[in-house]
């Protein structure tokens, strides 16, 4: 099936977003574009929180030639630093504070043994991770106390190596590994955070909800070892969709107005690497390693602000 017959399927004739804000981290490439495309085409206002402005204006600009009735703008986000993660949140409740969706979708693969993030995380989990936690607490702080009642979908783009993390308590602490080691604990963080929201949520105000991409050949390979890359590139085309499908399951969440707090969409084929969205359930890698990894990250968070 095409995706736009999918689309068809499974959304409302004259489906139409002219009224919604949807604000996505990393718009400027890969996935995130793709989503940033499904929302123009059905006449959204995007919000492209990127850390490069360059390259978000672009991509923005190439956008605008296809969709003339969809709007765009931009917000500085830099996930290896906490105070740009700051005035993220504040400038989003400031300027949009209706906003429909927030989708987390920014995040690396691979970074040099050393590398750190502004605050001194480790790169990967910094990124990946702690960044995003600090995000959606600042960001939940400011919906409670907000009197205004607007509602909210918060969507974590988690990934199927959650399944392969091998997490052990002080792992947050560990250099950044040039392999999958480290990424896969960053997104078994990442989708903790998601768990642990959704187990603690009484704002009837704000729903989150996760979304697994699947396997998809996007820039986040780029920096993959250069004698891997070919061998890489083959097994991607046989096993891999297209980064728009990966952006389905984020697209189909956010695009529903009746998502409940804790729904998850992942692709339906072998091991969620690729196909359509189907629904999901929790890993039970987050389910037994939540609390303590989002204990070892505030632990590192509270040595540097207050949560
Ligand atoms: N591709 C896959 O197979 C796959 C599978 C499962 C999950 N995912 C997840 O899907 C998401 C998108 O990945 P992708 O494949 O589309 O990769 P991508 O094409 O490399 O896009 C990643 C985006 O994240 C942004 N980003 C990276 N570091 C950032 C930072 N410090 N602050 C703000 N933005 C930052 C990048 O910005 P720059 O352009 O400025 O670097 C880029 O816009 C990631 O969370 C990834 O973990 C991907």
């Amino acid at each position: 099936m095409s995706i736009n017959k999918y689309l068809n399927k499974h959304l409302p004739l004259n489906f139409d977003l002219s009224n919604k804000i949807f604000v996505i981290t990393g718009a400027n490439s890969g996935i995130g574009y793709e989503l940033a495309k499904l929302f123009a085409n059905y006449n959204a206002t995007i919000v492209f929180a990127c850390r490069n402005k360059e390259k978000a204006s672009n991509a923005i600009n190439n956008l605008k030639k296809i969709y003339m009735n969809a709007k765009f703008a931009y917000l500085y986000l830099d996930q290896n630093s906490l105070e740009s993660v700051d005035e993220f949140v504040n400038q989003l409740f400031l300027l949009y504070p209706n906003f429909d969706s927030l989708i987390l979708n920014a995040g690396i693969l691979f970074a040099d043994p050393d590398s750190k993030t502004k605050d001194g995380f480790y790169l990967v989990n910094g990124t990946n991770f702690i960044a995003i936690y600090y995000l959606v607490n600042k960001l939940n702080q400011l919906i409670v106390s907000s009197s205004v009642s607007y509602k909210h979908k918060i969507i974590f783009q988690g990934s199927f190596m959650t399944m392969f993390s091998k997490y052990k308590k002080g792992a947050l602490s560990n250099k950044n590994s040039h392999s999958f080691k480290t990424y896969n604990i960053s997104k078994l963080g990442a989708e903790s955070i998601f768990y642990n929201f959704v187990k603690n949520n009484s704002n009837t105000n704000v729903v989150y909800a996760l979304a697994e991409p699947g396997a998809c050949k996007s820039n986040i390979y780029h920096n993959l070892n250069k004698i891997l890359i070919p061998i890489a590139d083959l097994f991607m085309s046989v096993f891999f969709h297209s980064t728009e499908k990966g952006a389905l399951p984020a697209f189909m969440l956010a695009a529903n107005p009746n998502i409940k707090n804790g729904d998850i969409l992942i692709p339906r084929g072998i091991l969620s690497l690729s196909g359509f969205p189907k629904k999901g359930k929790v890993r039970k890698k987050v389910k037994r390693n939540y609390l303590t990894i989002l204990n070892e990250a505030e632990d590192l968070l509270n040595s540097k602000y207050n949560l």
